[in-house]
């Protein structure tokens, strides 16, 4: 695009910029680091700019409004109203507190011996197979288990969990066509029902389980003498079960795509298997798996060349942020043992991810023990992308391990 006119629209962006969006981003970033929408909103490119937005309590997540324009009253507008990632305190602080226990490092350390049966097994299934799906047979099994383990889904559930998620947050894209609209109604629906049974069912039986630890604390705790209405329980658990495993599956996914476009990179992890956490913090930045994020401005921001008004409706580029020359060297390349890294993948501020730790200790295992395995990982087949600008990852990377 460079030499070109900079046109550009969040709403209007085709498939070129969901394959490849980091030229254009690189151009905004440059040309037009605010960049005004013709709906009014603004697409921010800049990591200081985003950064800002993210830090600023007066920059909003409640999106009734915006939704209802874009969903109408549907159950995606309730689903994407009622999560505590699209409220603000104190709604949003109730729901953080109640789960803020299960989230500790400690509490998650319970988990690596889960985590390292559960790869090790995936790895021996794959050695088997030797050519097999990197996104259905590896990566999104592991997030999948972890997630569903600690809300108590029953196994028979957990396949239906991806198509749910992918529906649900298909919807979030700039651009939705009205069959993803159906799609993600009919997946709200659903997988209300679903959860609704598993609660009440859980009401009924509080120690009647091992796992479910998180369901339980969203069941029967309470923050200030407030406990969740059994539409926040469920609206919750759906946003959980769905942050709890898309992303990460798209983290697994897109290291794997990274090492096998940089085979350099790969040898030295292979080399030096010690690099996997800075390995896994460069595979966030350079390949962020939750591209743009969006707030609303409860009151006026100053950014880099203006100030916005109130009301103003902000798309953050965390994409274009982590690849900013102002805080990165050499921005677009991929290097497994950069240091420093303030990449923002999980954003800052009161909604940082609540489950970046947890992310961070299954992708080191998944993507560490797949390395340290299977030196001979190779492409075996055309990848397929996620047809969402929103959420970069793959829906196929067919490889082989001999
Ligand atoms: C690589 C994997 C992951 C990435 C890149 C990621 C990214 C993010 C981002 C960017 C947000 C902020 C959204 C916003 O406010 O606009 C977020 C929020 C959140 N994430 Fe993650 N996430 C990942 C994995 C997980 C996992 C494994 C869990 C749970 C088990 C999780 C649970 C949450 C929750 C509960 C929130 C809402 C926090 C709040 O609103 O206070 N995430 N995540």
């Amino acid at each position: 695009m460079d030499g070109a006119d900079l046109r550009f629209d969040i709403n209007e962006i085709g498939r070129d910029f969901i394959d490849d969006p980091y030229p254009t981003l690189a151009r905004l970033r440059r040309e037009s680091p605010v960049h005004e929408n013709a709906d009014g909103s603004v697409f921010l490119t800049r990591y200081a700019d985003v950064q800002k937005v993210y830090q600023s309590r007066d920059m909003l997540s409640d999106k009734t409004v915006e939704f209802g324009k874009k969903f109408g009253k549907c159950p995606l507008h309730t689903h994407h109203t009622t999560s505590l990632v699209f409220n603000d305190p104190p709604k949003h602080t109730v729901v953080r507190k109640l789960l803020a226990g299960a989230f500790t490092p400690r509490k998650l350390a319970e988990f690596d011996p889960l985590i390292d049966r559960i790869v090790d097994r995936l790895l021996d299934r794959v050695e088997d197979m030797g050519s097999f799906d990197m996104i259905d047979d590896f990566a999104k099994v592991l997030p999948t288990e972890i997630i569903s383990f600690m809300l108590g889904v029953p196994e028979d559930i957990r396949p239906q969990l991806r198509g749910y998620s992918l529906a649900i947050l298909g919807a979030l894209d700039p651009v939705v066509p009205q069959e993803r609209l159906d799609a993600g109604n009919a997946a709200v629906t659903e997988f209300s029902a679903v959860l609704n049974d598993l609660i009440d069912r859980r009401r009924a039986n509080p120690d009647g389980a091992a796992q479910g630890e998180v369901l339980e604390a969203l069941i029967f705790g309470e923050h200030d003498g407030v406990r969740l209405s059994q539409d926040e329980l469920i609206q919750n658990c759906i946003f959980l079960l769905n942050a709890g495993h898309e992303t990460t599956t798209s983290l697994v996914g897109n290291a794997v795509g990274t090492l096998l476009d940089n085979p350099g990179e790969h040898r030295r992890l292979i080399d030096d298997p010690d690099l996997i956490t800075t390995a896994v913090e460069e595979f966030l930045r350079v390949e962020s798996p939750l591209q743009i994020g969006n707030r609303l401005a409860g009151d006026d921001i100053e950014l880099t060349d203006r100030v916005l008004p109130k009301g103003t409706y902000v798309h953050t580029s965390i994409a274009a942020a982590n690849r900013d020359p102002a805080q990165f060297d050499d921005p677009d390349r991929a290097d497994l043992g950069r240091k420093p890294n303030r990449q923002i993948a999980f954003i800052t501020g009161i909604h940082v991810c609540l489950g970046a730790t947890l992310a961070r200790i299954e992708g080191r295992i998944a993507i560490g023990k797949l390395v340290s395995r299977f030196p001979r990982l190779a492409q075996a087949g055309e990848r397929e992308r996620l047809p969402l600008a929103r959420f970069r990852g793959f829906t196929r990377l067919p490889v082989s391990v001999r």
